[in-house]
């Protein structure tokens, strides 16, 4: 265990063996190969939001009970000709069930949530290490497609767009409404769409409110500032700041082993998502000219 800057907080121990018993239940339940997941997540919904097992739900209030069923319902990434549909389909209930736990008091609270997300992650990403540590209202594109490392730690209300591949290597931090994509259009064809790995590197810390746009590599022990857009790479021990992000300054720290060093960092090949698009998107834009309104304040009329 690193530093710390966070204490032990203890609950009610009625409660603390309440939710044991749930959690060894549900770890249980998903390493059965005859379990079906889309069952075991509609029962675990009816009992956090409505109390009462799903059948009774079923028959009172079809609407409620309906829709906690993943087979009723569709995630964005089912639109996009991108996703696996037979990997998204493992992972769809499961899924399912994070985001609607969030919603509930099981999921606000931290003491059961972030446990029961550790469960969930260690079925629905391709990996995750030690310790994973996720608060409340994130979202994934596809979960399936996220590589967690040990000690890793997203907060609240961030968005993982995975669809492309996202790596969070050992020891990052990714702050409260943080951004991270690993998807891109081109300017002129919305539907030209090309995946791209987002890499964050080993106690990088990608800080509140920032965005990492596709194919971004943070390296190890860098940093994004708090509101910075970034869409490039940040080299070691780097700070990136403002919009577009760029690396401004550096920690003052000891010479480090490091994994990730975007300067010689090996990327996946970028992937086409889209067969009509088959070929990398060129350059879509140029510059503006004076004429056109470079630099130029518009004035929309007199007060
Ligand atoms: C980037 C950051 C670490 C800078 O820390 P610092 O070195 O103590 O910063 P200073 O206040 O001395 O500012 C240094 C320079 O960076 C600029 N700067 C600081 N934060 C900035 C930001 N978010 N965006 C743009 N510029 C920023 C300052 O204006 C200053 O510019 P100047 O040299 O032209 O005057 C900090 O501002 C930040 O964004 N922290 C994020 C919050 C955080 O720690 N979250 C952790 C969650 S895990």
């Amino acid at each position: 265990m690193g530093v710390t800057w966070l204490k032990p907080v203890d609950v009610g121990r009625d409660a603390q063996s309440a939710y044991g018993e749930f959690l060894r239940d549900l770890e249980a339940r998903l390493a059965d190969p005859g379990t079906d997941r889309f069952v075991l997540a509609r029962e675990v919904l009816a009992e956090a939001m409505y109390g009462r097992p799903y059948a009774a739900l079923l028959a009172d209030a079809p609407l409620a009970a309906l829709n906690l069923d993943a087979r009723n319902v569709t995630f964005e990434a089912e639109y996009y000709m991108a996703t696996d549909t037979e990997l998204f389909g493992r992972v769809k209930p499961l899924l399912w069930l994070w985001k609607n736990l969030d919603l509930t008091p099981v999921g606000q609270n931290p003491v059961l949530g972030i446990p029961v997300r550790r469960v969930l992650a260690e079925r629905i990403f391709r990996r995750v290490g030690r310790n994973f540590k996720c608060w409340q209202n994130v979202e994934f594109s596809v979960g399936y497609n996220m590589e967690v490392g040990d000690d890793v730690v997203v907060h609240r209300h961030v968005l993982l767009d995975d669809i492309g591949g996202i790596e969070l290597h050992d020891n990052a931090s990714i702050s409260d409404y943080v951004n991270v994509y690993s998807h891109t259009h081109s300017v002129l064809d919305g539907p030209d769409v090309t995946l791209r790995r987002t890499v964050i590197g080993r106690g990088a810390r990608i800080t509140y409110h920032s965005t990492v746009l596709a194919g971004s590599v943070v390296s190890d022990d860098a940093m994004l500032a708090t509101h910075a857009l970034l869409r490039s790479d940040i080299p070691p021990h780097g700070i990136a700041m403002g919009v577009p992000a760029r690396t401004t300054r550096f920690k003052v720290r000891e010479p480090q082993e490091l994994r990730v060093d975007s300067r010689s960092f090996v990327r996946a090949p970028d992937r086409k998502a889209n067969p009509e698009f088959p070929e990398p998107t060129p350059n879509q834009t140029r510059v503006a000219s004076e004429e056109e309104g470079a630099g130029r304040r518009v004035v929309t009329g007199e007060r």
